[in-house]
Formats: structure tokens, C-alpha cells, sequence
């Protein structure tokens, strides 16, 4: 059976953690693929509020094994941190989560790098070390996940790196917290006790996937952040440092794009975007701060204000055809009930020219003017709805247009945070709602 991908198709925070967990009802595997702790997926359960950053949001589901793969960076702290508490809150985790012995560590001194690089001030990222972390993996000096297994081997990987470490933050004007030798004897038994501790769970989790699909079980590839954050097709500079987009499923996992037989793409009935960069159609002024309140847009890893705006389909579009999106998840619709009129950007216009897909470079996508087209809104609160009639014809419409300007079906349209608030529109064969 070939693995479904999932995509955020905008800046992330799309909701992709609630319908992984959706999904997670009808999978057996669900495998993160890019990112590290720098994602906050928040999954509502019975009431219960659950933010995860690293493991997959299929650890909900008691059925589901999940996979930290090789394209991960792996904070083995928030790693520790993040097993504890949800087995405290009475989630088993030992022998459900698979780590990739290739997956880089992502380790303190990435975050010092980047605060005394300033790279977190000049991209508004989240400070968690991820830029340096990647740029040591494709420098080819990064430690991995299989290094923790040999203590020796750790020892002297981290005493290597923390001297090079402390040359560049000498460079950046910075300096290490704590004289290097002591930092690396306290790492070398800090993070090989955390290496036997995880022992078990470390291994080859390209065999394992391969294998499991092999005998016919189904696997979910988890993207984090969303399309205009990869590093190669995002708004680049502002983007993250990994390969977002569903490419990413491929190499991340270590499976061929061949094993790839559907790519879902989540949306938010409208658009956000935490740290810096451009975005055409943002709110402004009071519109926007009561917006922001209301929706409750405030980042789950960082808690930073969320900038807020319309729908924006040049960006639709593209991620549509970046990932080969199959079909659409619409995520928050209920947050705009009770608006007048709903605007949807269709395409911008630079001067005379009129774009209908956003342009590669970001200083031209900053210039961008949308053009809108305007929507009626509607009345009520849509969180009892559960089938395409209990939606308004005004929602039935806003989602219908989507699918026309899209061009992809919106199988899934999700009205609240809570696990059962979800509406599946009509569907065809073999569709994700099947
Ligand atoms: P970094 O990934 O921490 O390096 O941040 C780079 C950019 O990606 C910044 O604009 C961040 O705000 C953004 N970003 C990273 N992870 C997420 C996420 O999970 N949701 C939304 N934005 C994110």
C-alpha cells in the first residue's frame, strides 16, 4: 500500500496535528520527515490539550507506531522532555516510537550560534537552533542520533565540534556559557545515558517503513511548517532550513517517490504567518489585532502574535502543484463566521501585470497588491457541524469556489479544535474521508 503524505499548504499552523490525528484512526505508521522542535502541532482529546513539537501526532492513537526520521533534528532534551510528559498523561510511548539512527542532534550550541548570528532577529525564527543544526548537517559535521550508541565516539565528536563551536562564536562576538571542556564532559554522560535510555528505539527506520508497506500497512508522512517555509520553494530568506514540501517525505524517510500514492494538503479558510517576510494579504490596523484575538492565532511554540489575513490562492495554487496535492483539508472555517463579507485573493497585480501564482522572488512578492474577489460571510457558530447540510450555503459556497479555483477537492472541512468537530464533504473512491 503506497504512504499518504500530509502538507501544510501555506506559512504552517495550519492544523495539520488535528488531522494527523484524524487520520491516525485509519493508519498504522505516521512518520515525521523535516523540522525539528521548531513545529508545535496541538491535537485537542476529550477535552485534553496536547502540543507536541517532536513526536508525531499519531502517538495519540494507541494503535499507531510512529517514526522520527532521518530529516529530523532531534533536541534529545525536548526529546526526553516530551516522552515524559505524555507518559504521564497516560500516552505509552516506549516501543511505539521508532528514532532514525541518521537523524542530526540538535544540540545547545545551535541555539547559541543562531542568537549570536542574529539569524532569529533577521528571519524571526523561533530560536530553536534550527538553521545552524541543518547548515552543520550540509557541512558534513553534524553528530547523529547513531552517535549516542558509542560513547567513545560521542565523546570525541563533541569535543571536536565544541571547539570549532567556540571559534564561531568568537567570530560573532559571543563566547561558550561555560569553559569547553567541562561542557563536553558533562555532554559526553548527559547525552550517552539519554543514548542507552532511547537505545531501543534507535535504529533503521528507512527498513522499517519500507517493510511495513511491504506487508501492506499503511503509513502517514507528517510534514511540519508548510510550503512557503521550504527552504528551496518558501520565501526565501524567510523560511525555515528543511524541505517542507512532500518531496521532503521522500528523502527525509528514505522512501522513493514511487511509494507515494496520495499527498494531502491542509489550508486554513484563511492565511497566517509567524516571523518575518512578505505576505500580500495581511490584515492591518484594529481589523487585525481583533482578529487575531478571536481566532486565538498566538504561535504554540513560541507564543508570538500571528500575523493574520485572507485567503491567498496564487499560494494555493502553487503549493497544489508544488506537492501534487490529491485533496484539500479546509482547517478553521468556524473562525470566520459572524464577518459581513470574506475576501479571497484570486491573483496580485505588480503595476500592470497580474499574477496568478506567487513569483520566486521575494522582494517582487513583497510588491504584490492582491486582488480580491468578495464572498457573502454568514451567521452562527458552525461547531455542531458534522455533515455538508449543517453548513450554511454561504460555507457550502465559500468551499465550492475553492475547489474551483483550486482545481483539487475539499475533502475534509474542519469547524473547531476538538477531534469529532470535523465535517466530510461528499467524496469519491478511495478518498481520505473513506
Ligand atoms: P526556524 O524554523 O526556527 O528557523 O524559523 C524560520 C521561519 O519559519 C520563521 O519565520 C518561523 O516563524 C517559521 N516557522 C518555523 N516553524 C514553524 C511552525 O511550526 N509554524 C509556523 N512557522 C514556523
Amino acid at each position: 500500500m503506497p504512504a499518504t503524505v500530509l502538507i501544510g499548504c501555506q506559512w504552517g499552523d495550519e492544523g495539520k496535528g488535528k488531522i494527523v490525528d484524524l487520520l491516525g484512526e485509519r493508519t498504522d505508521w505516521v512518520a515525521r520527515f523535516s523540522g525539528g522542535p521548531n513545529a508545535g502541532h496541538t491535537v485537542k482529546v476529550d477535552g485534553e490539550t496536547f502540543i507536541l513539537h517532536l513526536i508525531p501526532s499519531g502517538i495519540l492513537r494507541p494503535s499507531v507506531r510512529c517514526v522520527i526520521g532521518n530529516g529530523v533534528v532531534v533536541d534529545l532534551d525536548h526529546l526526553v522532555e516530551e516522552i515524559r510528559t505524555l507518559e504521564s498523561r497516560g500516552i505509552r510511548v516506549a516501543g511505539r516510537l521508532h528514532l532514525s539512527g541518521a537523524a542530526h542532534l540538535l544540540l545547545p550550541y545551535h541555539r547559541w550560534i543562531e542568537e549570536a548570528q542574529r539569524q532569529d532577529v533577521r528571519v524571526g525564527t523561533t530560536k530553536r537552533g534550527i538553521g545552524p543544526v541543518y547548515q552543520d548537517k550540509m557541512g558534513r559535521c553534524g553528530i547523529r542520533v547513531e552517535d549516542l550508541l558509542d560513547p567513545d565516539r560521542l565523546r570525541r565528536r563533541l569535543r571536536e565540534e565544541l571547539e570549532r563551536v567556540e571559534g564561531t562564536l568568537r567570530g560573532a562576538g559571543a563566547r561558550l556559557p561555560r569553559p569547553r571542556a567541562e561542557i563536553a564532559r558533562r555532554w559526553s554522560r548527559r547525552y550517552a545515558e539519554i543514548g542507552r535510555h532511547l537505545a531501543g528505539s534507535i535504529g533503521d527506520t528507512t527498513d522499517r517503513l519500507h517493510r511495513a508497506l511491504a506487508r501492506g500497512e499503511r503509513v502517514l508522512c507528517e510534514g511540519s511548517q508548510g510550503t512557503f517555509l521550504d527552504i528551496d520553494h518558501g520565501t526565501y530568506p524567510f523560511v525555515t532550513a528543511a524541505a517542507t514540501t512532500a518531496g521532503g517525505a521522500a528523502t527525509g524517510l528514505g522512501l522513493s517517490p514511487r511509494q507515494i500514492g496520495r499527498v494531502v494538503g491542509v489550508a486554513k479558510a484563511y492565511t497566517t504567518r509567524v516571523g518575518n517576510g512578505p505576505f500580500p494579504t495581511q490584515f492591518g490596523g484594529r481589523f487585525g489585532d481583533r482578529f487575531r484575538r478571536h481566532a486565538g492565532e498566538f504561535g504554540a511554540t513560541t507564543g508570538r502574535p500571528r500575523r493574520c489575513g485572507w485567503l491567498d490562492l496564487p499560494m494555493l495554487r502553487q503549493a497544489v502543484r508544488l506537492n501534487g496535492i490529491d485533496e484539500l483539508v479546509l482547517t478553521k472555517l468556524d473562525v470566520l463566521g459572524g464577518l459581513p463579507e470574506i475576501r479571497v485573493a484570486v491573483a496580485y497585480r505588480i503595476g500592470r501585470r497580474r499574477l496568478t501564482l506567487p513569483p520566486t522572488d521575494p522582494g517582487l512578492w513583497e510588491r504584490c497588491r492582491p486582488e480580491y474577489v468578495r464572498l457573502p460571510g454568514w451567521r452562527g457558530d458552525l461547531a455542531g457541524a458534522r455533515r455538508p447540510a449543517d453548513l450554511p450555503p454561504a460555507v457550502r459556497r465559500y468551499v465550492a469556489r475553492i475547489e474551483t479555483w483550486t482545481g483539487v477537492p475539499v475533502r475534509l472541512v474542519s469547524v473547531g479544535s476538538g477531534r469529532e468537530e470535523i465535517v466530510r464533504m461528499p467524496r469519491s473512491r478511495g478518498s481520505i474521508s473513506s
